[in-house]
C-alpha cells in the first residue's frame, strides 16, 4: 500500500515496432507520478534478471529459434515478470506502465502462421495465472510508417524487426482484431497523430479509471 492506500493499476502498452510505445510510457509514467501515484516502468520481454537473460536469446540469439521454443521463451519470462515484479507492486498499491504482455506474444508469435493464436493465448494465461491489466493502449501504425521510423532511427534490428513487411501487416491486424474482441481493455489510438494528442487521448482513458 502506499501512504495514500490507492490500490494498483496495471497499464500495458502495445503495438508494432517504432509505434512510439517507449515516448508514451515515458509521458504517461510523469503524468502519474505528477497526480502522486508511485510508477512502476517496465517491459516484456527483459523486466526481471531472468527476463533479460531471456530477452537477450529471444532477440539477438543467431541461430534459429523454433516457433514453440520462442513462444516458450516469451512466456517464461513472462510468468517470472508477473510473479517477481508485477504482482507485488500491484499488492504495494503501485501504478505499472508495461511496455507489451500477452497481446504480443498473440499478435507475433501467432502470425508466423505456424502456432494458432488461441494456443499462444492460454500458454500466456497458464504462465501467469490469467492476469490481465486494466487498461492496454494500442498504438496502431501502418508498417511502412513504422519501418521508416525504424530506419531513421539507425539501431541495429533485432530478429522481429527485421521480418518482412507482410508479417508485420499480420501482427497489426492481429493486434486490432484483439482490441474488437476485448474494447474494454483496449484503447485504440492512431500513432500517427501527434504526440501531444496521443498522450492526451492515453490520460484521459487512465484518469477515467484509476482508483
Ligand atoms: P521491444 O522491447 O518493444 O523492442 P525494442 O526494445 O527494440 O523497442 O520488443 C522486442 C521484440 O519482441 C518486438 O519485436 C516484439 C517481440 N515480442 C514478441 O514477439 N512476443 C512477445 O511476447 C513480446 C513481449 C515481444
Amino acid at each position: 500500500m502506499t501512504d495514500a492506500g490507492a490500490p494498483g493499476f496495471w497499464i500495458t502498452l502495445e503495438g508494432g515496432d517504432g509505434s512510439g510505445k517507449t515516448t508514451q510510457a515515458a509521458l504517461l509514467e510523469q503524468w502519474l507520478i505528477d497526480r502522486g501515484r508511485t510508477v512502476v516502468r517496465t517491459r516484456e520481454p527483459g523486466g526481471t534478471e531472468v527476463g533479460v537473460l531471456v530477452r537477450d536469446i529471444v532477440l539477438h540469439h543467431r541461430g534459429e529459434v523454433s516457433p514453440r521454443a520462442e513462444a516458450l521463451l516469451y512466456a517464461a519470462d513472462r510468468a517470472q515478470h508477473i510473479a517477481t515484479l508485477v504482482e507485488p507492486a500491484l499488492a504495494r498499491g503501485d501504478v505499472i506502465v508495461q511496455d507489451r504482455y500477452l497481446d504480443s506474444s498473440v499478435a507475433y508469435q501467432g502470425a508466423g502462421r505456424v502456432l494458432d493464436a488461441d494456443e499462444v493465448r492460454q500458454l500466456s494465461l497458464w504462465a501467469t495465472g490469467g492476469a490481465l491489466p486494466d487498461v492496454t493502449v494500442l498504438l496502431d501504425l501502418d508498417p511502412h510508417a513504422a519501418r521508416a521510423r525504424l530506419d531513421s532511427a539507425d539501431k541495429p534490428f533485432d530478429r522481429l524487426e527485421a521480418e518482412h513487411t507482410d508479417f508485420h501487416t499480420r501482427v497489426r491486424t492481429a493486434f486490432l482484431e484483439l482490441a474488437a474482441a476485448e474494447p474494454q481493455r483496449f484503447l485504440v489510438v492512431d500513432a500517427a497523430a501527434p504526440v501531444d494528442e496521443i498522450a492526451e487521448a492515453i490520460r484521459e482513458r487512465v484518469a477515467s479509471l484509476l482508483p
